[in-house]
């Protein structure tokens, strides 16, 4: 039995993977589960799932999720705080962990599940475009793979087990849907419903904005860079708005490979937990005859700025990637509480980006502090903005 901890367990990506793990009983056991304020719903799925350990990230909930616990007479232990995310991440019955916290707040248990030897299921692409080059190390040092779940990403990571070696990689293509707002040209008055209506995924709501800016694109170029050690020249975006091809990888000799599916999480959370077996994730079958043509076009950086700020960031090294996130996780939290303009969330970020010019990052704690200043001036500039 494989014991798989769910770092962000109540979101989208948490739900998607208990899914999964539900569907092989006599495979997978739940070690731990995590969540950050919907105590009631962490609570539930403890009953479900029986993990050791449930842990609150906000520590002024740990009673309640203790009362609510108790009272389904469950036996699961429960913590909160920092310290209970980091214990999470490192539990020692845990083979695999699953990064699903939403923003640079998963960094912390990202790194210490990495460190520790955790096979690591990275959906928290914040944490890799934060931290890369230190996540990449703590991945080595742990020992264990690193399994990207971000769709665009596992479909590379497929598309490349057959090649020997990078060497022979031309470009990786990623695809993006377009977002809610691929037709639209006025985002006069464009509402958090709006841009959380995402046409072909459903996901929790800062991931919807930045697929509705564009954001998400850039922050996954970023990631991409990454994880397959590829310069920005060798990354293209192409928007493709049927999600059903999830990216491809040319080759030097012109071969282009994709992945293709319909567009469920569950198909790469399920290529992660079965790796190097494929396991039944549940997802429908393509069905070919039904789908018609496939459309491909080329991102309007014009309508879509946040798209080339990522560049801009990219071009800039990694503590310019730090401020485009901790700017883009302001401004994206301003929108959906009504405080910021959808059309202002590119500006924030570019004004923020200009005005910071930090060294690289050495160290977790330069990481942090590069973050917190940048926040500082980027809800300086959602004033400004209102
Ligand atoms: N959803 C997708 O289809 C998808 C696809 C690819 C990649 N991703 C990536 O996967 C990550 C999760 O996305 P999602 O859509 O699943 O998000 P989500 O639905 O908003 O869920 C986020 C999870 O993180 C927890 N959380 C939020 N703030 C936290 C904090 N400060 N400390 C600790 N935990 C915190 C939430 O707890 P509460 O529920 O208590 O707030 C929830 O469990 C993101 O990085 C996203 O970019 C998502």
């Amino acid at each position: 039995m494989q014991g798989v901890t769910i770092l962000g367990a109540t979101g989208s990506i948490g739900a998607s993977t208990l899914d999964v793990i539900s569907r092989h009983p006599g495979r997978f056991r739940v070690t731990a589960l995590t969540a950050q304020t919907r105590v009631k719903e962490l609570a539930a799925l403890c009953a479900a799932h029986r993990p050791e350990l449930a842990v609150i990230g906000n520590p002024d909930l740990e009673s309640t999720l203790r009362d609510l616990l108790k009272q389904a007479g469950s036996a699961t232990r429960v913590a909160s705080g920092t310290a209970g995310l980091l214990e999470a991440a490192q539990m020692p019955g845990a083979h695999t962990v699953v990064a699903a916290i939403v923003g640079a707040a998963g960094l912390l248990p990202t790194l210490a599940a990495a460190r520790a030897g955790k096979r690591l299921l990275l959906a928290n692409k914040e944490a890799i475009v934060c931290a890369g080059a230190l996540l990449l190390d703590a991945v080595r040092a742990g020992g264990a793979p690193l399994l990207p779940v971000d769709s665009e990403h596992n479909a590379i990571h497929q598309c490349l087990a057959g090649a020997a070696s990078h060497a022979g990689v031309r470009r990786l293509v990623l695809t993006a849907s377009g977002g809610p707002f691929r037709q639209r040209t006025d985002f006069t008055g464009v509402t958090p419903e709006e841009a959380c209506a995402h046409p072909n995924w459903r996901m929790g709501p800062k991931i919807s904005v930045d697929s509705a800016t564009l954001m998400n694109k850039g922050l996954e170029v970023i990631e991409a860079s990454w994880l397959f050690g590829m310069a920005r020249d060798r990354i293209d975006v192409v928007v493709h708005p049927q999600s059903v091809i999830h990216s491809m990888v040319e080759f030097g000799d012109g071969s282009v490979l994709a992945q293709l599916g319909t567009p469920d999480m569950r198909t790469p959370i399920a290529y992660c937990l079965g790796f190097p077996e494929r396991i039944d994730s549940g997802s429908a079958s393509l069905d070919f005859t039904r789908l018609g043509a496939l459309h491909f076009e080329a991102p309007d950086l014009e309508r879509f700025p946040c798209l080339g700020l990522a560049y801009r960031a990219l071009d800039a090294g990694p503590a310019a990637s730090i401020v485009l996130n901790a700017s883009n996780e302001v401004a994206v939290e301003a929108f959906l509480a009504g405080r910021l303009r959808f059309t202002a969330i590119a500006g924030v970020i570019s004004e923020v980006l200009g005005s910071e010019s930090p060294a690289a990052p050495t160290s977790v704690d330069s990481v942090l502090a590069i973050d917190a200043a940048a926040r500082r001036r980027a809800q300086q500039a959602v004033v400004r903005y209102q």
